[in-house]
């Protein structure tokens, strides 16, 4: 027999409610009917405790430190599969055949060039524009280049749109690189691996050859899977609110970019790196967490609103931390050892452990891409880059459900009651 709840109505009506069952994680209590029985709203800042869609994508259970992309586990994804493959994962909802896998990464490689007038788009920004403020701009603008691919009521539109998204994205995020350097755009190279070919268009110079370093690909590469989804956080329920209304998918992603800029999300990485130049040496560190125990400020790569474990992510991106520093021999680098001490005291502190407060991705993840060469202000760039395939999996989910509605929260007023207007000069 299906589940319900019965709601006891201030004493005297009693209102029941479906509890719908997932997959795997909690159940959730249907509560359309409820303002229609109640003439209540519910209440709750944040969604702490609402789920505002189904999904079958990804999974989480933040107390048992679980990921999963479409039932796979984030670390057999991350030992055994590329970017790639977890783009089709997402996208499609299986891992593809070997066939499917090559005509995908070939169709992927054949979009990765962008519109050639793009390129002066770049040139009406300030060279020391921060390179999020590029990336929503150029993204939100590519709307106007790919005119063909906006109808998202036509299946072969959004799929098109999806390809460009994929294919471009490294493009333009190697672009707002570039260009805040002075540095030529390089144009995409289609023999090399989706990572590798980031890394060519990040690092290559006219001048010479540049060949990425294996290691240091795999490394982006396992960046980018552990980026690539993670359910509903701020950015991908930000796409799906702006994507409800039926906006097109550029627009949508250009919105999802500008939710991550934010330092409680996507600029977690950032902040880190800030904060261990702010603590400067080692030395420093017991008078930087008395700080945070007084709560002045947060440590920055630490905690999570869903994992009340290990982030699984941070482990694998720990270990990875720790091959790139050996590739690189800077295991011996004072940013490096401060990070690692760091960490070693706040895993002890009892202000931490008894708050369930670990490191997240973004503390590793930060190391590793500023031992890449990444500069602090490309890292959220960075997580943009690998997330839009999350975000677009699941814009994709949402429009192909016949029962999506546009998403419209209601609110507890607490504002003015009514009151007449009075004219400026009596007031
Ligand atoms: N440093 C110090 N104290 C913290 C921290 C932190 N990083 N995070 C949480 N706390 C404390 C907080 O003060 C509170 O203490 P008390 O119970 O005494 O009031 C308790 O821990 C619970 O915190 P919360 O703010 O209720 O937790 P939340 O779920 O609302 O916040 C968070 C989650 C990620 C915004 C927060 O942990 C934070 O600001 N972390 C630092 C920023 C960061 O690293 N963000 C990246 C998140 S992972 C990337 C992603 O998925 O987007």
């Amino acid at each position: 027999m299906s589940k319900t709840i019965k709601l006891n109505i201030e004493g005297k009506d009693e209102l029941e409610l479906p509890v719908l069952e997932g997959t795997l994680g909690n159940d959730v209590v249907d509560i359309r009917t409820f303002t229609k029985g109640s003439g209540m709203f519910t209440f709750d800042p944040g969604f702490v405790s609402t789920a505002s869609c189904e999904s079958k994508i990804t999974f989480i259970d933040g107390e048992k430190g679980q990921l999963y992309y479409r039932g796979y586990p984030i670390e057999q994804l991350a030992e055994n599969s590329d970017y790639l493959e977890v783009c089709y994962l997402l996208i499609y909802g299986e891992l593809p055949t070997k066939e499917e896998k090559a005509k995908f990464e070939k169709t992927v490689s054949r979009h990765t060039m962008v519109h050639e007038q793009l390129t002066w788009f770049f040139r009406g920004f300030r060279r020391d524009a921060h390179p999020m403020a590029m990336m929503v701009g150029v993204v939100g603008a590519l709307a106007a280049f790919y005119q063909d691919s906006l109808d998202i009521s036509n299946p072969e539109h959004r799929k098109v749109a999806i390809y460009r998204l994929i294919s471009k994205i490294p493009t333009i995020a190697a672009m707002c690189y570039r260009y805040s350097n002075g540095l030529p755009f390089n144009f995409p190279r289609n023999d090399l691996s989706y990572t590798a070919n980031f890394m060519h268009m990040m690092f290559a110079t006219p001048c010479e050859d540049y060949e990425p370093n294996p290691v240091l690909v795999k490394a982006l590469d396992r960046i980018f899977i552990l980026h690539a989804d993670h359910e509903q956080n701020a950015s991908t329920s930000t796409v799906r609110l702006a994507g409800s209304s039926g906006a097109n998918p550029f627009a949508c992603i250009a919105a999802g970019i500008a939710s991550l800029w934010g330092p409680a999300h996507g600029g977690a990485n950032e902040a880190v790196l800030k904060m261990l130049a702010e603590i400067g040496d080692v030395s420093n560190v017991a008078s930087f967490m008395e700080g945070v125990k007084e709560r002045k400020y947060r440590l920055m790569g630490f905690g999570h609103r869903v994992y009340r474990n290990m982030d699984p992510r941070a482990s694998i991106m720990r270990e990875t931390c720790y091959e790139v520093l050996k590739e690189l021999g800077l295991e011996d680098d004072p940013r490096f050892k401060l990070a690692m001490e760091l960490e070693k005291i706040a895993l002890n502190d009892p202000y931490f452990v008894e708050r369930k407060l670990y490191p997240n991705v973004d503390f590793y993840s930060g190391i590793v891409l500023s031992a890449l060469d990444i500069p602090v202000s490309m890292f959220t760039v960075i997580f943009a880059l690998a997330r839009t395939v999350g975000w677009i999996s699941h814009w994709h989910e949402m429009i192909s459900d016949p029962n999506q509605k546009i998403g419209r929260p209601r609110q507890l007023y607490t504002g003015p009651t009514r009151r007449d207007f009075v004219d400026v000069n009596k007031r």
